[in-house]
C-alpha cells in the first residue's frame, strides 16, 4: 500500500517482481571492485566521505516491479489508477492477505477456504463468487488441479449444491471415503455412476429431443437421415412397442433410400454397442432420481468416463447434459455447477459457445480443468469469471492463458512461472481482481489422483 497523506488515498500495488536495481553507476563500480586476474592492486582504499557502505547497499538495493490493482479512498477501494502519489512523502507498506481481503470486501455467509498464503493466513473465497460464473483451472500436469476440483466440488456439496462432475480418470466416485477408507460426511452425496454398469438408459424414458442430440451430434448422423429417423421413432412411440429390437426391426424394413437405411444403421449399432441403453426399466437408472436427492440436500452425480469409448462417451455426455437442461427449463432444478476434467475429449465444437450463453442462462455453470490450455475455446478465457492457475513454464501455454480477459499477460508470466506444484494464481471474481497465490489445502478424502507407476 502506497499511502500519500496529502492526498488521503493509497494505491494498492501487487509486486510481481524482483529485480536488481539498474542504477547507472553502480555497475561501472561493481566491475571495478572486482579482482582482476587475481593481480593484486598495491595500494590503499581512501575513503574520506565513507560513501563505501552507501555504494554496497545502492549495488544490493533490490527493484519491485509493481502493478496497480486498485485505489484506496475514503474506506473505498476503487479499480482507477490515474494519478500517482508523492515519490518523497508516500509511505509504503505491507498489506497483508487478510487485511487486504478486508478491503476488498471478499467475504460471505458461505467461505471455501482454498489454502495457506505466504503470509501465513488462510484463502478464504466465497462460495456466492463461483455462483452464476464460468471458471477455468489449469496447470501442468500433476500440479493438482483435480484437487482443487475436488475441493471445489465437495466444498459445494457441503452447501447444498447440485453438481455434475464428467469424470475422465474416475478419480472423483470415492469423494465420499476418507484417506483410510472411512465414510465421510459426502458418502451419502456422492452419486458414481459408470456407464453401462449402474448408468443404463430406458429406451422407452427416452425423450426424442435427447435421442435426435445423441444421433445428430455425437454420432454425426446427416439431416435427411435424422428426419426420417424422427419419423421411424414417433411410429413406434404411438404404437407403444419402442424397444430396442423393434428399432433395429424397424430401421432394416424401413422403406427408403438404401444410403438413409445404411446410415440409420450404424448409428443405431453404435447406440446398442455403447451398452447405455436398456428394455428393462428395472435395469434402467433414473439420472432424475439422483438429480432430485442432490437438489435436496445437496449432492454430487459423478459420471465416471475412465472406461468409456471416444464414442460412447459424446453418447452419455449428449445424454447427461440434454437430461440437465431439461430439468432446468422445466425447474425442477435451480441450476448446477458442473465440472469438466478435459472436455475437449468428448465435448462437442457447438457446446462451448453454448456453455458461455445459453448454458449459462438455464443455470449450468462450468469449470473446465485442463492441462493443455489450449484446447480450451478463445472464447472461454475472454468470458471466464475465475482462473485458477498452477505452474506453468511452457510460454505458448502461457500465452494462452493470458488471453482471458481478467488477467494481464505480465501477471500471469510473472508469477505463474514460478509456482510450485500445489500453489495456485488465483484469479477474477472470487478475489476482486485481487492475484493471490495460495498452496492449495489438503483433503481427508480418497482422492485417487495418483499416476500409476511402474518403480514404486
Ligand atoms: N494441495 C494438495 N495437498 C495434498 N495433496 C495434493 C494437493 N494437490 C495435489 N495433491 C496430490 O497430488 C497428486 C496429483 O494431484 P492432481 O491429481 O490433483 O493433479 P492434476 O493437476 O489433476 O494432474 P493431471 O494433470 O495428471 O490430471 C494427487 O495424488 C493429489 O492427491
Ligand atoms: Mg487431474
Amino acid at each position: 500500500m502506497v499511502e500519500d497523506a496529502d492526498a488521503a488515498k493509497a494505491l494498492i500495488v501487487q509486486v510481481i517482481d524482483v529485480q536488481f536495481a539498474a542504477v547507472p553507476g553502480v555497475l561501472e563500480e561493481l566491475l571495478r571492485t572486482l579482482p582482476d586476474g587475481g593481480e593484486l592492486i598495491q595500494g590503499e582504499d581512501i575513503d574520506p566521505l565513507e560513501i563505501a557502505p552507501h555504494i554496497t547497499y545502492i549495488q544490493d538495493a533490490s527493484l519491485l516491479v509493481c502493478k496497480i490493482r486498485a485505489t484506496f479512498e475514503n474506506d473505498q477501494l476503487s479499480p482507477s489508477s490515474s494519478w500517482l502519489p508523492s515519490r518523497s512523502q508516500s509511505l509504503i507498506k505491507k498489506l497483508s492477505v487478510p487485511a487486504l481481503m478486508k478491503l476488498a470486501k471478499v467475504d460471505g455467509n458461505l467461505p471455501i477456504i482454498l489454502g495457506g498464503t505466504k503470509d501465513s493466513s488462510l484463502l478464504t473465497i466465497d462460495a456466492s463468487a463461483i455462483d452464476g460464473t464460468l471458471n477455468i483451472i489449469t496447470g501442468k500436469k500433476g500440479c493438482g488441479k483435480s484437487h482443487l476440483s475436488k475441493l471445489l466440488m465437495v466444498s459445494l456439496v457441503g452447501y447444498k449444491a447440485t453438481v455434475v462432475i464428467f469424470d475422465l480418470n474416475g478419480e472423483y466416485s470415492s469423494l465420499g471415503m476418507t484417506q483410510d477408507g472411512k465414510r465421510n460426511m459426502y458418502y451419502d452425496k456422492i452419486h458414481a455412476l459408470t456407464p453401462s454398469q449402474n448408468f443404463k438408459v430406458g429406451i422407452d424414458q427416452l425423450h426424442l429431443n435427447v435421442v435426435m442430440g445423441i444421433l445428430v451430434h455425437a454420432l454425426h448422423l446427416p439431416g435427411t437421415s435424422a428426419r426420417e429417423f424422427r419419423r421411424i421413432w414417433k411410429g413406434l412411440k404411438d404404437k407403444g412397442t419402442l424397444t430396442i429390437a423393434e428399432l433395429g426391426e424397424a430401421i432394416r424394413n424401413y422403406n427408403c433410400n438404401q444410403h438413409v437405411r445404411d446410415a440409420l444403421a450404424s448409428r443405431f449399432y453404435s447406440l446398442v454397442n455403447s451398452g447405455f441403453f436398456t428394455d428393462n426399466a428395472a435395469e434402467a437408472t433414473l439420472l432424475e432420481e439422483s438429480l432430485m436427492k442432490a437438489k435436496e440436500a445437496g449432492g454430487a452425480i459423478v459420471i465416471n468416463l475412465k472406461n468409456t469409448s471416444n464414442v460412447d462417451r459424446q453418447i452419455v455426455v449428449e445424454y447427461v447434459l440434454g437430461k440437465l437442461v431439461d430439468s432446468l427449463q422445466s425447474w425442477k432444478l435451480k441450476a448446477t455447477f458442473l465440472f469438466a476434467e478435459e472436455a475437449h475429449l468428448y465435448l462437442r465444437e457447438t457446446y462451448w459457445d453454448d456453455i458461455v450463453t445459453r448454458m449459462r442462462h438455464f443455470g449450468i455453470f462450468t469449470t473446465f480443468i485442463t492441462n493443455q490450455p489450449d484446447t480450451i475455446q478463445e472464447t472461454i478465457y475472454r468470458q471466464a469469471d475465475n482462473i485458477f492457475l498452477f505452474n506453468f513454464t511452457n510460454e505458448h501455454d502461457l500465452d494462452v492463458v493470458s488471453r482471458a480477459a481478467r488477467v494481464d499477460a505480465e501477471t500471469v508470466r510473472s508469477i505463474a512461472r514460478d509456482l510450485p506444484p500445489q500453489y495456485c494464481l488465483t484469479l477474477g471474481r472470487v478475489v476482486r481482481d485481487f492475484p493471490m497465490v495460495t498452496r492449495v489445502r489438503s483433503l481427508d478424502l480418497k482422492t485417487m489422483g495418483e499416476t500409476r507407476l511402474f518403480f514404486t
